[in-house]
């Protein structure tokens, strides 16, 4: 039997499915938060450390200088706030984390620092925060500025937000409610202390006005992939998602963010990768491959949604380039440097149109019944050296749901591979407990 992993998935709360005629109504109904309160809640059951809440702050009309099919295929928007939903989630749950996502771009530290310490008290402590920079000048134009800041800087900017978070929320000692019926004291305010922080992009006095959450400070979650954002990653964070391609490409990141934590004088340990796959699940193999071949079948909706993903995540509009040649040579980004470098890699100097129809966003393609996937991951869990999978299905549907929750995890508790239950009452131990 191989070594215990972990399983997340990423969340994106937008609409459901509603193109395959087995829908219900979740389509339109989605938007008050109960289809992923039910899909959270089968998570839980089956096993899964988390739940990550994707996010960004914009329509995105980059690709062909319209909306239209961002919006046809629902990609990026419409779609909620995760920081509220969260709360939702945690309440009709025990035990399972809940990532949600928010951007150092546009946040000011201390509404972050108290937003994530509130859902900290509220999540009982099972709260994480996923750091991103942002990537489109689309989302910088709601907030005042013409452009995103350049890719490194922003960075720069995410590592001195993150101190100043991080002070804020130890600005309240763990003891500072005394609560004291005798004294009658309720805080102690020599345990409670301004942080006086004057750095290079932020000035904040502090402190917090929230007390400290059951985590102290939250699980720091973060998806970096070029050498910069791998650097932040391996300083700050408590967990990573990412995308390689390959069983080679996830073994080289997560070797790499060790060696780099390690560097920071970090426990490597402490740090959970979590490799993005979308598994296609059926009762047997053959019935796992129709579906695969299903998803095939619908390669103009496959190539327009990516095209709109890449889009709006990168920022480059690929309706000018030839859609029978691969993509040229000298296109770079502003947005996902890291992840640009993997989607070009992925398409394999294939034409645009062809690889893009064909294309599922994942490091290696998990095709089966649950026993062939659990094999699967079970043997790239062994060439990788551990940590996890978040799982991805865009858009997500109950169908889908039930195929991993009820089909494949039980499989996966069965051989002893992912959790049965928590040990923990914290996100942050739980990750952390193998
Ligand atoms: C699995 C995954 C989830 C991500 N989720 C978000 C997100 O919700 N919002 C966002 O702005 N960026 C998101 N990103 C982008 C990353 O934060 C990061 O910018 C990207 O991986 C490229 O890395 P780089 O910034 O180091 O070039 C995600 C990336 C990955 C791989």
């Amino acid at each position: 039997m191989g070594a215990p992993f972990r399983l997340g998935w990423f969340g994106n709360l937008t609409a459901p499915e509603w193109r395959d005629g087995w829908s219900t109504d979740d389509a339109l109904t989605w938007s008050d938060g109960r289809f992923y309160v039910e899909m959270v809640q089968a998570m839980e059951r089956a096993g899964f450390d988390f739940m990550m809440l994707e996010d960004s702050l914009m329509v995105s009309d980059i690709y062909a200088g319209t909306a239209e099919l961002e919006l046809k295929h629902a990609v990026y928007a419409p779609k909620l706030d995760p920081v509220p939903v969260i709360s939702m989630l945690a309440y009709a749950t025990e035990h399972i984390g809940i990532v949600g996502t928010a951007s150092t771009t546009f946040y000011p530290p201390y509404l972050l620092a108290r937003a994530f310490s509130t859902l900290d008290h509220v999540t009982r402590g099972r709260v994480g925060w996923n750091v991103v920079t942002s990537s489109e000048d689309r989302a910088a134009q709601n907030f005042g500025m013409e452009k995103i800041p350049e890719h490194d800087r922003r960075y720069d900017v995410a590592g001195e937000f993150v101190d100043v978070v991080r002070k804020l929320w130890d600005s309240w000692a763990p003891d500072a409610i005394v609560a004291d019926p005798v004294t009658g004291y309720y805080a102690d305010h020599t345990k409670v202390a301004p942080i006086h922080h004057e750095g290079e992009f932020f000035t904040v006095r502090g402190p917090l006005n929230t007390p400290r959450g059951p985590q102290g400070r939250p699980v720091v979650c973060q998806a970096g992939a070029s050498p910069k954002g791998r650097e932040f990653a391996a300083k700050n964070a408590d967990m990573l998602l990412t995308i390689p391609n390959g069983l080679d490409g996830m073994k080289e990141y997560r070797d790499d963010i060790r060696a780099r934590a390690a560097a920071h004088g970090r426990d490597p340990d402490e740090i959970k990768v979590f490799f993005v796959v979308e598994p296609v699940v059926g009762r047997t193999d053959a019935e796992a491959w129709a579906k695969h071949e299903e998803y095939l079948g619908h390669a103009q909706r496959n190539y327009e949604f990516q095209m709109v993903n890449f889009a709006a995540t990168m920022e480059i509009d690929f309706s000018v380039f030839d859609p029978d040649l691969p993509i040229p040579e000298d296109v770079t980004t502003n947005g996902h440097q890291g992840q640009f470098a993997i989607w070009k890699e992925a398409f394999g100097g294939k034409p645009i149109k062809e690889a893009a129809g064909a294309m599922r966003i994942g490091s290696i393609e998990l095709v089966g019944s649950p026993a062939t996937i659990a094999d699967r991951m079970e043997e790239a869990m062994e060439h990788v050296g551990g940590d996890g999978f978040m799982f991805l299905s865009q858009p997500p549907s109950r169908a889908y749901i039930a195929d991993i929750t009820e089909g494949l995890c039980p499989e996966l508790q069965r051989r002893g591979l992912i959790r049965t239950g928590f040990s923990h009452a914290t996100f942050r131990e739980n990750l952390r407990s193998f």
